[in-house]
């Protein structure tokens, strides 16, 4: 039997309450399609940062370098500056394993009340292809005169041509095999270097995919089509920021943050890749047991997928698509008072 070693980084907040949902999920799963997944579990967070000054040990990435796959719940928690936890743990992961492709699906569910009146179920189903190693998130920059009228921040974008030119290859590659197609966002009227450069990168790239029909939208207009249009999109390639924003835009158009998956890939599979909820550590909300396990448990199928299980993926959408358009158990970001483990109940019997 194929066993996987999985490590899970539970985090902060609600990352540890939507964890444990997933690992159910996936253990009903191994035993149907007949794999095993073994888990290291990792304390790493913001609490074993006041405990012991830093989020991860020194070897940290040594230490899940052997593993099949990572899955993260969230990262960040109020007393520590977000700034100084998602860049000792979260951001080295993506960065350190080469994770430059964050794939991030939306779809509307039947059963879900959008927000959004033209967001009808079925017809939203797209994917938004995040870079996610570089661009506007480049560790270029510095502060002077600290305390000083004079005092400055300064922050360069980075984007690269083989940076770009790869994640815009995984987007074309990924609309062409979904038939569909795809659509940069850009700001090259009022970003005058970086923005034009990607453009062209992305113009370049289409060369190689004259399958693939595809345009380019400014990212202000993007973000209100998101919002009137969302059934036009199929696949959209985005910088870093730009992806990020997007992410939870289309999130919300869907009907919640806390439905919305993520899978950090390392394409070439040098390194583990990492399976994470677009959503974060949700401190208002967390200790009470009401989080979503949503975003989670997606992820975990975005997993099952990557480790080469397609059916047991399929198996995890289909119990979301049946178990929200056949009953009425929700979490209350949805409209229901289900708790997480009420709701992960209901949805296991959809399994
Ligand atoms: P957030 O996603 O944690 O929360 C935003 C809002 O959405 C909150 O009102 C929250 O209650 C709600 N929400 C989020 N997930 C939910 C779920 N599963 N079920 C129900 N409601 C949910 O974003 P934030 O408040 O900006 O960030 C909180 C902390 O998390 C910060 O430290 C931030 O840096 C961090 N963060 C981490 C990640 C990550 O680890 N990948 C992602 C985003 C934010
Ligand atoms: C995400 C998060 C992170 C990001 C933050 C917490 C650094 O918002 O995964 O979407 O911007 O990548
Ligand atoms: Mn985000």
């Amino acid at each position: 039997m194929t066993n996987h070693r999985i490590a899970l980084i539970p985090g902060d907040g609600i990352g540890t309450e939507v964890l444990p949902p997933a690992q159910q999920v996936l253990d009903v799963l191994g035993r149907r399609h007949g794999f095993s997944l073994s888990y290291t579990s990792y304390d790493w967070s913001c609490e074993r940062y006041v405990r012991e000054g830093s989020m991860m040990p020194a070897d940290g990435l040594d230490q899940l370098r052997d593993k099949d796959a990572i899955l993260l719940g969230a990262v960040g928690y109020p007393g520590v500056p977000d700034h100084v936890s998602l860049w000792g743990l979260l951001i080295p992961i993506r960065r350190g394993f080469r994770q430059y492709v964050n794939l991030r699906p939306i779809r509307v569910f039947e059963g879900i009340d959008s927000p959004v009146r033209g967001a009808r179920p079925d017809e939203v189903d797209f994917v938004v292809v995040r870079e996610n190693v570089e661009g506007e998130y480049g560790e270029v920059g510095g502060r002077l005169n600290s305390g000083f009228p004079d005092e400055i921040a300064v922050q360069e974008a980075v984007f690269t041509r083989a940076g770009v030119t790869r994640v815009v290859d995984y987007a074309f590659r990924l609309a062409s095999e979904r038939g569909g197609r795809l659509t940069s966002a850009t700001k090259s009227n009022g970003i005058v270097h970086t923005m034009p450069f990607w453009d062209q990168l992305v113009t370049e790239r289409s060369a190689s995919f004259p399958q693939v029909e595809w345009d380019q939208e400014h990212i202000d207009a993007l973000a209100a089509k998101f919002v009137l249009e969302p059934a036009r999109f199929d696949v959209v390639v985005a910088s870093n920021l730009f992806g990020d924003i997007l992410s939870d835009l289309a999130a919300a158009v869907a009907g919640s943050i806390g439905i919305a998956p993520s899978a950090n890939l390392n394409p070439e599979r040098d390194f583990p890749s990492m399976f994470e909820p677009v959503h974060g550590s949700a401190p208002d909300i967390a200790g009470q047991g009401i989080a979503n396990p949503l975003g989670a448990i997606w992820s975990a199928a975005m997993m099952l997928d990557h480790l080469g299980h397609p059916d047991a993926a399929r198996d995890i959408t289909d119990a979301i698509v049946s178990v929200l358009a056949k009953t009425d158990v929700r979490t209350r970001d949805l409209g229901g008072t289900a708790t997480t483990a009420e709701f992960t109940d209901e949805l296991i019997e959809h399994l």
